[in-house]
């Protein structure tokens, strides 16, 4: 299978602190779950490898960390970024308004080719809390933003029961091949 090309595609998630992005990123690679929570310092990456259809694919997912005094991140941490995922808590009203910031921050830092195409996804996390009904983010509220941003794919997930985590993250991954 030498004939196939590898391609390494660069994903950063992005997202206030405690909405789950290190969990969803455990429970994509490594099939684990915690309850604990231990604060993202700076950055690191996971890899997984997937094939679609043809290509082989490397995912480099960046985690990041929501807590600002964890934050170091320079230009160069962004630069050559293939997709951006937002994660953002359905049960906190305050991870999603900072989405707009979230959104902002990543186009200014990495400052893609074409702002307006580069591609973005949505995850709203933790749809199992309390059956979902201690959510405050309705699930079309979450779609009028992704809509306001230039139609940005949306997914409601739950890294705790695997719920829909899969499916976002081979969609990140078409995201990133095709905008590669
Ligand atoms: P920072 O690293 O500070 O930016 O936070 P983070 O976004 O990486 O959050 P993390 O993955 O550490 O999760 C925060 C807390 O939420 C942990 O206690 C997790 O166990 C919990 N958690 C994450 N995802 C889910 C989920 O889908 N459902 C439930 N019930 N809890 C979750
Ligand atoms: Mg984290």
């Amino acid at each position: 299978m030498s004939s196939r090309r590898r391609t390494l595609l660069k994903v950063i998630v992005l997202g206030d602190s405690g909405v789950g992005k290190t969990s969803l990123m455990n429970q994509y690679v490594h099939k684990k779950f915690s309850q604990q929570y231990k604060a993202t310092i700076g950055a690191d990456f996971v890899t997984k490898e997937l094939q679609i259809e043809d290509r082989l694919v490397t995912l480099q997912i960046w985690d990041t960390a929501g807590q600002e005094r964890f934050q170091s991140l320079g230009v160069a941490f962004y630069r050559g970024a293939d997709c951006c995922i937002l994660v953002y808590d359905v049960n906190v009203r305050k991870s999603f308004d900072t989405l707009d910031n979230w959104h902002e921050e990543f186009l200014n830092q990495a400052s893609p080719t074409d702002p307006k195409t580069f591609p973005f996804i949505l995850l709203g996390n933790k749809v199992d809390i309390d059956g979902g009904n201690s959510r405050v983010v309705s699930d079309k509220k979450a779609r009028e933003w992704c809509a306001s941003k230039g139609n940005i794919p949306y997914f409601e997930t739950s890294a705790k029961e695997d719920y829909n985590v899969d499916a976002a993250f081979l969609c990140v991954a078409k995201l990133a091949l095709a905008n590669d």
